[in-house]
Parts: structure tokens; sequence; C-alpha cells
């Protein structure tokens, strides 16, 4: 059986991962900082679904939760948590509190602390479960914000910023971790109707999954340090 680790699964993009891994019959580990109703009805539905409380602010936490899973072969390590800043929605409110000249530093240093120093943290909590798996793959969520090449809008600089980073440090990764034969990337998922990506986002939540799933079946030492969106495309840096 083969085994997923998903952060944030309690809502949004994780929860969705945790059931569609769940329905194709995969040992799935669901951490999230507090469970939801949904995820607790998965728990139900799925024997091999457990849920662990994880927030990925928090060392000590993950380095517990590693220790208790320290047998535990992980085939795919997906850091999913993310958040876009105080404001939790992409729209007009958000954008406007991350415009130059609004930007609030404290602020800042909570996205970078979730988006870019969690999963770093989680990896390299996890690594040797990604190493003794069969798939060895670490994925981490990036977004189009992300890309420098794609920014012709400006503005969301917390945001922006800690995807940048989430795509440099996923290729530093992808560098470092290939001679264990570990396969890591960045995948922008799609702008999706989540609580983050709101009601005008033009991509269903589960078509994203499927397509983020499809992605990560595929990886190959090919695609190594791309940004990869969940259609199969690859995002320019
Ligand atoms: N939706 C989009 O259009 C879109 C586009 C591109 C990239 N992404 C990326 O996809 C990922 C998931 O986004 P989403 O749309 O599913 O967002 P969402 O609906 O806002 O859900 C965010 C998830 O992250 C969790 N989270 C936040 N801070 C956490 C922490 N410190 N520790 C553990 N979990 C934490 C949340 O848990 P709580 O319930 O505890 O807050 C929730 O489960 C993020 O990395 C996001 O940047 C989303």
């Amino acid at each position: 059986m083969k085994t997923v680790l998903i952060t944030g699964a309690n809502r949004g993009f994780g929860l969705e991962l945790a059931k569609q891994y769940a329905g194709e019959g995969w040992r799935v580990h669901a951490c999230a900082r507090r469970s939801s109703p949904a995820l607790a009805g998965l728990t139900g539905l799925h024997e091999a679904l457990t849920v662990h409380r994880l927030d990925v602010a928090e060392h000590p936490e993950i380095e517990r939760l590693a220790a208790e899973l320290a047998e535990e072969p992980i085939d795919v390590l997906i850091n999913n948590a993310g958040i876009l800043g105080r404001h939790p929605t992409f729209d007009r409110q958000a954008l406007a509190e991350q415009a130059f000249g609004q930007v609030d530093f404290d602020d800042w240093q909570t996205v970078l602390r979730v988006n870019v120093f969690g999963p770093m943290k989680v990896t390299q909590c996890f690594v040797e479960q990604v190493a003794a798996s069969a798939e060895r793959k670490v994925v981490t969520f990036s977004s189009a914000m992300g890309s420098i090449a794609l920014n012709t809008s400006g503005g969301g600089y917390l945001y922006r910023t800690s995807k940048a980073a989430v795509n440099m440090m996923m290729k530093s990764m992808a560098v470092d971790l290939a001679p264990r034969g570990i396969l890591a990337c960045a995948i922008h998922p799609g702008w999706a109707r989540t609580d983050m990506g709101g009601p005008q986002a033009t991509v269903d939540p589960a078509v994203a999954i499927r397509g983020v799933r499809k992605v990560i079946a595929s990886l190959g030492r090919e695609r190594l340090g791309q940004v990869l969106a969940y259609d199969g495309t690859v995002l320019p840096d």
C-alpha cells in the first residue's frame, strides 16, 4: 500500500487530496492544526486514513510527529498548508492589504513562516521516511503568483515572495535530494474555488487535485526542479 502525508488536510486542496488518495486505496496521514467535520467524516470511510495534529509553523510539533512516524515509509510528501496573508481569500481586500505602501511586516513574517519555513522543516524532518519508500517524492504547493515572469500586475508582496521562495527552495531540494533517488518539485495547483481561491476562481478543486495527482504520478528525473502546473504544463520562473 502506498503512503501519502498531507499538511493542511482539513479543508481546501488538502482535504481534496486526502479524499482522492484515500479513495484510490492509499494510506493517508492527514495532518491539520485542527480537524473538520469533513476530515473526520473521511476517517469513518477509510480505515487507512489517520488524522494527526500538525501546525507547520510549530517546529517542535513537526519534530514530534516525525519521531512518531519514524518507521513509516512515505511515498509522497505533500506540503500543501499555506496562507495568503491576514486576509484569507484572494480578492480586492487581500490585494489592497498587500499593495506597495501597505505591507505589514509581522504579517509577512507569518506568511513566510507558514509557506516557506513550514515545508522546509517538514521535509527535513520526514526525509528519511521518504527515502525509505518506493516512490520517494516531495511536493510543495506553489502558485502562478510566485512566477517572476508571469508577474505583470505587481503587488501581492507577501504571498508572491513566499511562493517565489518555495520555487527556489524546491529547486535546491531537487538537486540536493536527487542522489538519494528523491524527486522534489513545486506544483501550481491552479486558481481554484477553495476558501483561499474564492468564488471567482476558475478551477474546480476536485479537477485541480486530479491533475496534481497525475503530475505527481508521472514525475521523473527529466522534470527535476521545474515548477509544474496541475495541467502538466511548466510554469516560467
Ligand atoms: N486556491 C488557490 O487558488 C491556490 C492557487 C495556487 C496555490 N494555492 C496553494 O495551495 C495550498 C492550499 O490552498 P487552499 O486553496 O486549499 O487554501 P485554504 O482553502 O485557505 O486552506 C489552507 C489550508 O492550509 C492550512 N494551514 C494554514 N496555516 C497552517 C499552519 N500553520 N499549519 C497547518 N496548516 C495550516 C489551513 O488549515 P486551518 O483550517 O487550520 O487554517 C487549511 O487546511 C496553499 O499552499 C496555497 O498557497 C492555492
